[in-house]
């Protein structure tokens, strides 16, 4: 096999995912479990961040990418996930599920790395990263982790796919990005899916108060996106942005607000429609898109 072949074998199998298990699959199970954490460990592409090819950009393309004010925040975002990650597989016994989150975190490493290799290749000028604070309650970690990729993860899609349909993000740098992209959309489908086994698995007793923990996370996520994007105003810069709250006027989008959520979804849609149907969508943020989505022409 060639290496062009090779990569693109890789990339298929990332994308497409069937268990062998025969029959319906009851949420909550064991056999659950194994779905998702296969999913996601089978689904892993080996690609080496030292090997991806940086595309020469042409000076307007070039301007483009680095004014983007991204760069901080995604680079802060994977160091504050891998940490996150990584602490909460450490307190998992079970093997299957053990090994899916290390997995899970080194890809979320992966990425800090291939964001460095753009950022050092573009030569975009980074703040400082702060000292990332191991949390003192690993699985509050993981479940914050969780959601803002659900969060984050449902609006870069489609504003990647935009960015690649106006030509803002050129080709080549789109191809050598995606597989990144495509990595958060199985980090969500795992994340979604050990929510759904987790709150099953615990007593009935426990489970008031961990509704009440994902409630405290929710609350924890709208307080942290609102910091976000006071202090853009604040600074009066947009160095530091949120991709999910500014992304869309950086990105030169034809589309109004509601046709980007339109985007959103449909990718949405397209990036899950490979794996198993039997493992479950991430859905809360969709239904709230959705339900924004009546409010807007
Ligand atoms: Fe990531
Ligand atoms: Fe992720």
């Amino acid at each position: 096999m060639s290496n062009d072949d090779a990569v693109a074998a890789a990339d298929y199998s990332m994308r497409h995912w069937l268990s062998a298990e025969p029959g319906r699959i009851k949420i909550g199970s064991d056999a659950h479990k194994r779905l998702f954490c296969r999913m996601l460990l089978d689904t892993h592409n080996p690609y080496k961040p030292a090997v991806l090819v940086w595309p020469k950009l042409d000076p307007d393309a070039l301007q483009r990418i680095t004014a983007l004010p991204i760069w901080d925040i995604a680079v802060q975002t994977e160091g504050r996930a891998t940490l996150r990650v990584e602490t909460y597989a450490k307190t998992v016994r079970d093997p299957l599920l053990n090994e899916a989150l290390i997995m899970d975190g080194g890809e979320e490493a992966r990425h800090k790395v291939v964001l460095s290799k753009l950022v050092g290749a573009y030569d975009i000028t980074l703040a400082p990263e702060p000292v990332y604070e191991v949390p003192t309650d690993p699985e509050w970690g993981w479940m914050v982790t969780g959601y803002s990729e659900c969060i984050d993860s449902f609006f870069s899609f489609g504003l990647f796919e935009s960015a690649k349909r106006t030509g803002y993000f050129p080709a080549e740098l789109v191809e050598t990005f995606e597989p990144v992209i495509q990595e958060e959309a199985r980090h969500i489908l795992f994340f979604a899916n050990w929510m759904a086994w987790y709150r099953r698995q615990l007593a009935w007793w426990r489970r008031p108060l961990f509704a009440v923990k994902v409630m405290r996370v929710w609350a924890f996520l709208i307080w942290e996106r609102i910091g976000i994007a006071k202090g853009l105003d604040n600074k009066g810069e947009m160095q530091d942005a949120n991709f999910a709250i500014t992304g869309h006027q950086q990105i030169g989008l034809d589309l109004n607000i509601g046709e980007l959520v339109d985007l959103c979804l449909t990718e949405d849609r397209r990036r899950m429609d490979g794996y198993d149907p039997r493992l479950l969508r991430p859905t809360f943020v969709p239904r709230m898109a959705r339900l924004a989505r009546r409010f807007m022409r």
